[in-house]
């Protein structure tokens, strides 16, 4: 059995995408640990028109960066489950699986939503059913794994600017001031759980947010607002290839989560931010759409849907040792195969304790 990823097989009109909702939210401390709190939520503070923010700044000396070959897999959002279970169920005698279908994060449904626009990239996603309820973690291919650990010295700078990007716009509180001066730490985030449905497919995923705007007066998720950083665009080249691969990354990073504003800071070869522009997000497919042959946000919606649907019909087993290894190799359809008490397992033995 396999999903087709061709682009034709997917232009119809966009699926139903409710409401994103917050149903709550929780933070990662300096060592990368859950708490149940808003405690690293960050306050969006407007940049000068004309901010020249240093973004090389601290980079040898006030850089403490999250060890990436710790993969956390889905622990974060497990223990919110964990710490919410009896909030989560409409009726106490219900389950969570009488209101969720799947639990993921944003992330790994990002690379679902991307899949008919990216040919050359592969991924592999393990999912598990336990209690009726699809559990989607991911899984880092041999390819990326080789690629993380030979990047080059100015691809883990680039890293680092778009943290530093951040410390320059965002305060610690709603009346504070950002402080450019202290320590950027990659180990902290904070985090929404949102829940919504796609067509039939009834979602509860974990998703980082930057900061929040205290000028917007809406309830999150739609006060929240995504920072990024891009080179300056100098040309109809660079401003095409933009439009084509990172506005769709984007737009489908931001639309998952119903974060309807995107912060990006422009910046030269030397690490300096000369300009800052809002996009917003409803309004990027429509910039997308001026370049030839470029992407479009129902057959990203429609591949997504029918993913999960796939997910859905091949997915019998329930059984929290059993993976289904969902495959998605360059130019090819995506496939899966079958794992018990495998290394792909990941649904933690203190989760599935807690939920039986
Ligand atoms: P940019 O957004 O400016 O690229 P996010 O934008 O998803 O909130 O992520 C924040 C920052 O994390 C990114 O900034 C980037 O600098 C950094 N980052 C972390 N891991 C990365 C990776 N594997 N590849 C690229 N960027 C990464
Ligand atoms: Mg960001």
């Amino acid at each position: 059995m396999s999903l087709s990823t061709r682009k034709d097989h997917y232009a119809r009109g966009v699926p139903l995408f409710n409401q994103r909702v917050e149903v709550g939210s929780f933070s990662l401390d300096s060592e990368h640990k859950f708490i149940h709190d808003k405690s690293q939520m960050r306050y969006y503070v407007e940049p000068d028109q004309v901010p020249n923010f240093d973004l090389r700044d601290g980079y040898n000396d006030r850089y403490v960066k999250r060890d990436e070959n710790f993969k956390k897999g889905l622990t974060h959002v497990l223990h919110w489950i964990l710490a919410n279970k009896s909030n989560l169920k409409k009726r106490p005698s219900s389950s969570l699986a009488s209101d969720v279908d799947f639990v993921t994060s944003r992330g790994r449904l990002t690379k679902v939503l991307t899949t008919p626009y990216e040919n050359l990239s592969s991924w592999l996603l393990a999912v598990t059913k336990f209690q009726g309820i699809l559990y989607i973690n991911e899984v880092e291919t041999e390819a990326a794994r080789i690629a993380r650990n030979n990047r080059t010295e100015t691809h883990e700078e680039n890293i680092y600017w778009g943290y530093k990007f951040e410390q320059y716009i965002c305060s610690d509180t709603i009346d504070g001031s950002p402080d450019s001066s202290g320590v950027v730490n990659s180990n902290e985030a904070f985090y929404t759980v949102v829940q919504t449905s796609l067509k039939d497919h009834r979602l509860l995923f974990s998703a980082e947010v930057d900061c929040r705007d205290k000028a917007n007066t809406s309830d999150p998720p739609a006060c929240y607002i995504e920072l990024k950083t891009a080179k300056n665009i100098l040309s109809n080249n660079q401003r095409g290839k933009f439009r084509r691969f990172k506005l769709l990354l984007w737009w489908a990073q931001s639309v998952l989560v119903g974060v309807p504003r995107i912060v990006a800071g422009f910046r030269n070869d030397d690490g300096v931010v000369e300009s800052v522009k809002t996009f917003e997000v409803n309004n990027i497919p429509k910039l997308a759409e001026t370049e030839v042959n470029c992407w479009k946000p129902n057959i990203c919606m429609n591949f997504c849907c029918d993913f999960l649907s796939f997910v859905k019909r091949e997915v019998i087993e329930d059984d929290p040792r059993v993976v289904y290894l969902f495959s998605k190799d360059p130019c090819s359809d995506v496939t899966y195969t079958v794992h018990k008490d495998s290394s792909y397992s990941f649904l933690p033995d203190w989760y599935v304790n807690e939920m039986i």
